[in-house]
């Protein structure tokens, strides 16, 4: 067997893996009643799990803030085809929209560059990450699947009426929640990666946040909340998080998992890593200039 072939049998295991791993994704049927506190699996035995509380700066109060560490190598490129003609999926438990044009290019905390085809986009209302602690409206979760391994990366995008501002969003308008038929949808998906801050990223290592739980998902969380009118969400809250025969009304998020040995990346400027190495550098000469100071 050459490089070739085995190459092909690689990926040919690999796409029919994270297509199995994708039914199970978004299961229909999982139950919400306790957030995911009575899930089995890795959902119960693992310790990489999702979603976690992103703690957005050093000095932020979140317990994870200790786990933070900054990176200037991260760095994301999103390329969306049109989205045109897309049918919307209600799993119950969540809206997903199957579509397979669009990829992504990840570097990661050590500088590899890694790239992802697009799956799927479901949404989660209210948000199941958390950012110091405060959740958001709604997340959308961009899944995608890796080009020839079996690794998932999601791509978490959040919208906020408060934080976003209250206003209609077009990538909300375009799923058409006020209506029945969730077919022949029109989804300007690279719009909103194009207004997206997307130096305002954040990673780590985890988990589908649904059953099996399985621990294969590279997170890259961009943490600029989109605007969303009140309208919007008020379909989603009617179906989940203000539906007391959904879950008792709790929403469609799972409860946020301890990030235990893990750390959490955030992107900053290489020029602000070579301002603390600068600083760095003059606090070692000064404290050398002292020394020699007093000796003399
Ligand atoms: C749903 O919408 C699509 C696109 O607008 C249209 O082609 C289709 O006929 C509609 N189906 C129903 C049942 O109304
Ligand atoms: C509330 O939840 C139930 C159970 O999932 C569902 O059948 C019903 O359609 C939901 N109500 C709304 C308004 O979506
Ligand atoms: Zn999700």
């Amino acid at each position: 067997m050459d490089k070739r072939q085995k190459f092909q049998i690689l990926y040919f295991i690999a796409t029919i893996s994270v297509l199995i791993g994708l039914v199970d994704a978004n299961a229909e049927g999982v139950s919400y009643d306790e957030m995911g506190a009575d899930w089995h699996e890795a959902c119960a035995s693992g310790s990489n799990q999702s979603p976690i509380d992103i703690p957005l700066s050093m000095k932020s109060s979140s317990a994870n803030a200790n786990r933070l560490k900054k990176n200037d190598k991260l760095d994301l490129i999103v390329s969306q085809g049109i989205m045109n003609n897309v049918i919307m999926k209600d799993l119950g438990t969540t809206y997903q929209v199957p579509f397979i044009d669009g990829a992504l290019a990840f570097w990661d905390e050590n500088d590899e560059l890694e790239t992802y085809q697009i799956l799927q986009f479901h949404v989660h209302a209210p948000s199941e990450h958390t950012f110091d602690g405060k959740f958001y409206d709604l997340e959308i979760h961009f899944v995608h699947k890796h080009f020839t391994e079996g690794g998932l990366a999601v791509i978490s995008v959040q919208f906020d009426v408060e934080d976003g501002g209250n206003q209609d969003n077009d990538f909300i308008t375009a799923l058409r929640l006020n209506q029945k038929n969730l077919t022949g949808l029109n989804i300007p998906a690279m719009k909103l990666f194009e207004q997206l801050d997307k130096s305002k990223l954040y990673h780590y290592q985890g988990s589908l946040t649904t059953p099996p739980c399985s621990e294969i998902v590279t997170w890259i969380v961009v943490h600029d909340p989109q605007p969303i009118s009140s309208a919007q969400l008020k379909y989603l809250d009617d179906k989940w998080k203000k539906n007391y025969t959904f879950a008792h009304g709790h929403g469609n998020n799972r409860l946020v998992q301890p990030l235990n040995e893990r750390y959490v990346y955030m992107r900053v400027d290489p020029s602000q890593m070579d301002s603390s190495q600068m600083l760095w550098n003059s606090f070692l000469l000064i404290t050398l200039f002292s020394a020699i100071l007093i000796l003399f």
